[in-house]
């Protein structure tokens, strides 16, 4: 999950010189930030620092940062579906994105050969709604509505994204990557029959594409509301599913999976994280395929002493 940001004084120091956008796209920035929580906590894995949105630049998009949020200046209108085709090159989308292979290349080679590197994308439906509706949207109606009047291209939409994506996974496998992550973030919108039939598809272009270059894993922010339906997803290219924090950890009994720690958790005193992060391990952490992490990304307010007790506490777990 999410686990460089502002939670930290050392991005604080950086991020007051720098825009988020300039610490994205300048490598050697990137790179040391990815690269601070590891520093720090000793984490197993680092995740690249970038963002789901620096594919809509890639495919020619203005994205800013400036009000905090992403946004993009010149949102799609679903009746210019097609005009994505060309967007979506594969030369096109790899020449727009050096600094991206750039920052992985150069934080693979810092890290010790023990430590995973994982890169990530937005899951299609996710990035479609950022491309419909050009921000953060509070319902993601405009994706939906797209859903139930045009099905057909609704699903082409997701599939152009699905390509897209894919270029941009292999430009981070070969620069340098151990592992995907997929974030399906607003996958909790849509009624769970539908996630089924219109979405998973989408998602699975992806996953069986890149799976036999790296695992994969999959995050949908929603796990609880479509449970009856993610365990099919292991059939498709992911090796694990990364579950928010409302599900049930060992819901998914012998599959592995990642998470679920609620992200306030660590807003808390250290013995109430050691608590909260040891009914996790209790219930997961004696069988194999399990990556303990957080229910969705780290928040601003996470108490460092809460980080440090959580890593401790499954440092010190003995299954
Ligand atoms: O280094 C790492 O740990 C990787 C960090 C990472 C960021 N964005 C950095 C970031 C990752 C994995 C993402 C993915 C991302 N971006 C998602 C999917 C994951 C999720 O959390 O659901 C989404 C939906 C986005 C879009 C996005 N980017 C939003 C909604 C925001 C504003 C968030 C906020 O907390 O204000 C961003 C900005 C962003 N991306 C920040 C960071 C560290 C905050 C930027 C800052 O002001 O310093």
């Amino acid at each position: 999950m999410r686990q460089a940001g502002r939670y930290l004084p050392e991005y604080q120091r950086l991020r007051k010189k720098f825009t988020f956008w300039e610490m994205v796209t300048k490598p050697a920035l990137a790179s040391e930030v990815t690269l601070q929580p590891i520093e720090r906590f000793d984490l197993d894995a680092a995740v690249i620092f970038s963002d789901i949105m620096v594919i809509l630049h890639a495919m020619g998009y203005k994205v800013s940062f400036a009000s905090g949020g992403p946004e993009i200046a010149d949102p799609l209108n679903p009746a210019d579906i097609d005009s994505l085709q060309k967007k979506i090159e594969p030369d096109r989308i790899t020449g727009r994105l050096d600094f991206y292979a750039d920052a992985v290349s150069q934080t693979r080679t810092a890290l010790k050969s023990s430590k995973s590197l994982v890169g990530f994308a937005a899951a299609p439906y996710t990035l479609a709604s950022y491309l419909l509706e050009g921000k953060t949207s509070k319902n993601h109606a405009l994706i939906r509505a797209l859903m139930y009047s045009d099905p057909e291209n609704f699903k082409k939409l997701l599939n152009l994204i699905a390509d897209a994506s894919i270029t941009y996974l292999n430009l981070q496998i070969d620069a340098g990557v151990n592992a995907v992550q997929l974030f399906d973030s607003w996958a909790d919108s849509v009624p769970t029959d539908l996630y089924e039939k219109m979405i998973l598809s989408s998602i699975y272009r992806i996953s069986e594409a890149v799976s036999e270059r790296v695992p994969v894993i999959f995050f949908t922010k929603g796990a609880s509301l479509h449970r009856e339906r993610l365990e099919q997803v292991y059939d498709h290219g992911i090796s694990a599913l990364s579950i928010d924090w409302r599900l049930p950890v060992d819901f998914y009994k012998d599959r592995p999976v990642q998470g679920n720690l609620d992200p306030a958790v660590l807003f808390c005193d250290p013995d109430t994280v050691r608590e909260k992060a040891t009914e996790i391990l209790e219930k997961r952490g004696h069988k194999p395929g399990f990556i303990f992490n957080l229910g969705h990304g780290i928040l601003p307010q996470a108490r460092i002493d809460a980080v440090e007790a959580m890593v401790q506490t499954v440092r010190n777990f003995k299954p």
